[in-house]
């Protein structure tokens, strides 16, 4: 699809949002790039924007299955999403069922400590700031959310927990933590934005622990498509891997 002839509404790190006919509606392009480190470390990855967008599609259709609000609202081709516009809340909502990443960097926990229930931690979505943890007081004081608005994304997150959770076990995949982020639609209600993938999931093999997820990338490892691919044959059926292609390298 030619994004050419749709106005630019938001560039980000790996995606790009534009505009349509219907000012409520906006397509979602899943770019190739890859950063970490608030972007200082950069790289392209042939065929990223495909996979996380196929990916992201299942995890979406999952949860709307399971009554969760989302912007998704169909893929158009692999890396180009249709979907809802929100005004986003610039809060990375983060659920920890594992310890893992910075969480043992910045606290004594155990590595890969269980948390039942699951850890919300919420960091404000900054690059200039670098992600700063937040709390309740300081999200509402910025004027990003109300209390209100606070608890319905906690009720929403952990269900979401709970559905993604069980559906990739049965895919032999652990899901030790995962980021999502939020946004308004036009009526003012708190939707499921962003994307859901191994940019911002951590993916580990049930049985072996192995990593399947933008660790790989972060610690500058190799086979970091191999990975992203192994997740989207994991979790897609066969039609689904027949329509958009999806074979196992
Ligand atoms: P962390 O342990 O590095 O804080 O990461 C927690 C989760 O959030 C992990 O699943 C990866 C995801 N994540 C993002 O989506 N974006 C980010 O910028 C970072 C740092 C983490
Ligand atoms: N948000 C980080 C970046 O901007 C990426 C990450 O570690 O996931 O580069």
């Amino acid at each position: 699809m030619n994004t050419k002839n749709h106005a630019l509404l938001y560039h980000g790190k790996a995606k790009s949002v534009y505009k349509t006919d219907d000012p409520e509606i906006v397509i979602v392009k899943f770019r190739d790039d890859i950063t970490a480190g608030d972007g200082e470390k950069k790289d392209t990855l042939s065929a990223k924007g495909h996979l996380n967008s196929i990916i992201s599609a299942k995890f979406f259709e999952i949860l709307e299955a399971a009554d969760i609000k989302t912007q998704y609202i169909k893929l158009l081709e692999p890396g180009v999403m249709l979907s809802h516009r929100l005004d986003m809340i610039p809060l990375e909502v983060i659920t920890r069922n594992i310890a893992a990443g910075s969480l043992l960097r910045k606290f004594p926990f155990k590595d890969k400590q269980e948390f039942d229930p699951p850890i919300i931690q919420m960091d404000y979505k900054s690059d200039e700031f670098h992600d700063p943890m937040i709390n309740d007081d300081i999200a509402v004081a910025l004027g990003f959310v109300t209390r209100e608005e606070l608890n319905e994304i906690r009720r929403i997150t952990l269900k979401i927990n709970q559905v993604l959770k069980i559906f990739l076990l049965e895919k032999g995949i652990i899901f030790p933590d995962f980021k999502i982020e939020f946004g308004k639609n036009h009526k003012g209600e708190i939707i499921l934005g962003d994307e859901i993938s191994p940019d911002s999931c951590r993916f580990w093999d049930s049985k072996t622990c192995e990593v399947l997820d933008k660790d790989l990338f972060r610690k500058g490892e190799t086979g970091v498509m191999d990975a992203y691919l192994e997740v989207a044959s994991r979790i897609l059926d066969d039609n689904e891997k027949e329509k958009w292609d999806i074979k196992l390298v």
